[in-house]
């Protein structure tokens, strides 16, 4: 049976994403902040007190980990709302902390931990591309998910002589607590077709920016 590492799978999308690979047959370890009965009734293994931007929560508990890992998913995020008129540097920084630097470091600390021909996705944000920016503002989650595909495509080269393989995708504009509710996809459409590009990845495809809909997107 194959493992997968899910983080932020208390709601959203992440959720959906323990719900979609536990379906397919995988081992589903879910870390979380703190848990709730959606996330418990699933049957997956569930990992709380862990945040994605500090070390402290997950560091010791990595360690007792076996080298078994066949995926990693990474999708812990946040959302805030800088503007012209509104330029706050607390949260542009939180948010490089949580999208940017948190995800990088959280899967440096379980490189050891996989399995050779391993995968990697970071569910990162069009938002995040500079090439298709159009509408300005947001520069917190802009700056901090263009510094995470940066990061990743890094990772994506490095870890390519490992056969690791390493994928950056945008889930699509989704209905969950970040969007308020709004978007063109539920949870579970968009997590079932994350599945399919992270089933896909390959280390020929490793790198490369998609949309969950398989599109390819600028940088
Ligand atoms: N929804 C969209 O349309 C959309 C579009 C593009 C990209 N994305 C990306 O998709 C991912 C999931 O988004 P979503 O829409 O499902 O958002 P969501 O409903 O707001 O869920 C965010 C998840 O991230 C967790 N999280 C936040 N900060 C964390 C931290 N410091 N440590 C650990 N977990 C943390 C939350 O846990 P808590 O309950 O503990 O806060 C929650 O489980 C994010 O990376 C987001 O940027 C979403």
């Amino acid at each position: 049976m194959k493992t997968v590492i899910i983080s932020g799978s208390n709601r959203g999308i992440g959720l959906e994403l323990c719900r979609t690979f536990y379906k397919n047959g995988y081992r589903v370890m879910a870390t979380c902040r703190k848990s709730n009965p959606s996330l418990d009734e699933l049957g997956v293994d569930v990992i709380e007190g862990i945040d994605i931007s500090k070390p402290e929560t997950y560091l010791s508990w990595i360690q007792t980990l076996d080298s078994s890992i066949d995926c990693v998913v990474n999708n812990a995020g946040i959302w805030r709302t800088e503007s012209l008129q509104n330029f706050n540097t607390d949260t542009i920084m939180e948010q490089y902390l949580v999208n940017a630097v948190g995800p990088l470091a959280w899967t440096m600390a379980l490189l050891p931990k996989l399995r050779p021909s391993a995968k990697i996705a970071f569910i990162t944000s069009r938002m995040g591309s500079i090439t298709d920016n159009s509408s300005g503002g947001r520069y917190g989650y802009r700056m901090s998910k263009c510094a995470l595909n940066a990061g990743a495509k890094s990772l994506a080269l490095d870890l390519q002589s490992q056969g690791i393989a390493v994928g950056l995708l945008h889930p699509g504009f989704v209905r969950t607590d970040m969007t308020e509710g709004q978007g063109d996809w539920e949870a579970e459409e968009s997590s079932r077709a994350l599945f399919q590009r992270i089933e896909e990845l390959t280390i020929e495809s490793t790198g490369i920016f998609r949309h969950a809909n398989g599109e390819l997107l600028p940088w």
